[in-house]
């Protein structure tokens, strides 16, 4: 659905993208992972028409962005990183607006509006300034913009950034719902947002794409696994049975306030089996056992680790 090659970005002498080329999948989720500075805004920028690129190409349904803009934007939906609202406008007037710009016919637009203020939950405010709306509020309104004309692919930079947390799990499972329906690429810079939402991942730094896995590969990165353990009463002899199961390489107990056994094994779900059953072998008072998500963060650490900010 998206084809992006040899994609290159320089801003005078700056090189913001370097060099990228990856493919999205129709139906496909991807998240764009980087740092602060790493290009993801300005990959962004060109995939929808916004800003040509110095070299490459990017096609998006077989449309090329550089020749067929036209045919492009009508196929794209794009949340930029500060939403395009106008604060003057009431939520219902500003999507009327949106919905001629983007040439939907008027005898269709009554329909439109009320259909995309039901998915983005803006029913309650469609008659409010835009102004007065809280930053969440607002943001729903950016995406309700981005999905009014019904695109197949979506653009959404930083989505979730400065939302409260009911807010993103919101926003969250607002993306997720469109997983199979449209072809989303989302950025961030958090690695447990492309988690909790992605199919899969590219991560970028410095302008050049360092990995690109499935969410899957990435959460049981280099085989290894960590399951955290919490127990009513720690014990020598629960960490030592926990050390001596085969796949086990590390067994970290912590104790403030809760007990707390971190555990480094092969990702093998066996294994969790075999943990928990030596958990209530030893009467330690098995309360929870769930997969820590640290192999991902640290494999992403270890991408980008040592290599210094281009600011
Ligand atoms: N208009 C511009 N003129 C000059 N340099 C720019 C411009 N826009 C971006 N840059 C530079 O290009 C690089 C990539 O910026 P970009 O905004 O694409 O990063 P980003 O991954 O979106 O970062 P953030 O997470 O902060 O949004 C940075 O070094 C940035 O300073
Ligand atoms: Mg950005």
């Amino acid at each position: 659905m998206i084809e992006v090659r040899s994609l290159t970005k320089k801003y005078g002498e700056r090189l913001a993208v370097d060099d990228v080329s990856f493919a999205v999948q129709r139906g496909e989720i991807l998240g764009f992972l980087g740092q602060n500075g790493a290009g993801k805004t300005t990959t962004m920028k060109i995939l929808t028409c916004f800003m040509p690129a110095s070299s490459g190409t990017a096609t998006v349904a077989g449309f090329d962005v550089f020749e067929k803009p036209l045919e492009v934007k009508k196929r794209i939906g794009y949340l930029p990183e500060i939403p395009p609202v106008y604060p003057e406008l009431l939520v219902s007037e500003y999507l009327s607006f949106v919905a001629e710009l983007k040439r939907i016919p008027r005898s269709e637009r009554p329909r439109k509006i009320d259909r995309v203020l039901e998915r983005c939950n803006l029913g309650s405010v469609r008659k409010r300034l835009i102004g007065n709306l809280s930053k969440g509020y607002r943001q729903r309104v950016g995406l309700a913009q981005a999905l009014i004309h019904d695109p197949e692919v979506l653009i959404l930079d930083e989505p979730t950034i400065g939302l409260d947390p009911k807010q993103v799990t919101e926003i969250r499972s607002l993306i997720k719902s469109m997983r199979s329906e449209r072809t989303v690429i989302y950025s961030t810079h958090i690695l447990s947002e492309v988690a909790a939402t992605c199919d899969r991942i590219v991560i970028i730094d410095q302008g050049r794409i360092v990995a690109q896995e499935a969410i899957s590969a990435l959460s049981s990165a280099g085989g290894t696994t960590k399951t955290e353990i919490v127990v009513q009463r720690m014990s020598d002899q629960v960490l030592r049975a926990l050390r001596d199961i085969k796949g086990v390489s590390n067994v970290q107990p912590f104790s403030n306030g809760a007990h707390r056994i971190v555990v480094e094994s092969e990702a093998r779900e066996d294994l969790m089996a075999e943990m928990s059953q030596v958990v209530v072998n030893q009467k330690a008072g098995l309360i929870r056992m769930s997969p820590v998500q640290l192999a991902l963060e640290e494999y992403y650490l270890n991408l980008i680790g040592g290599r210094r900010d281009m600011q």
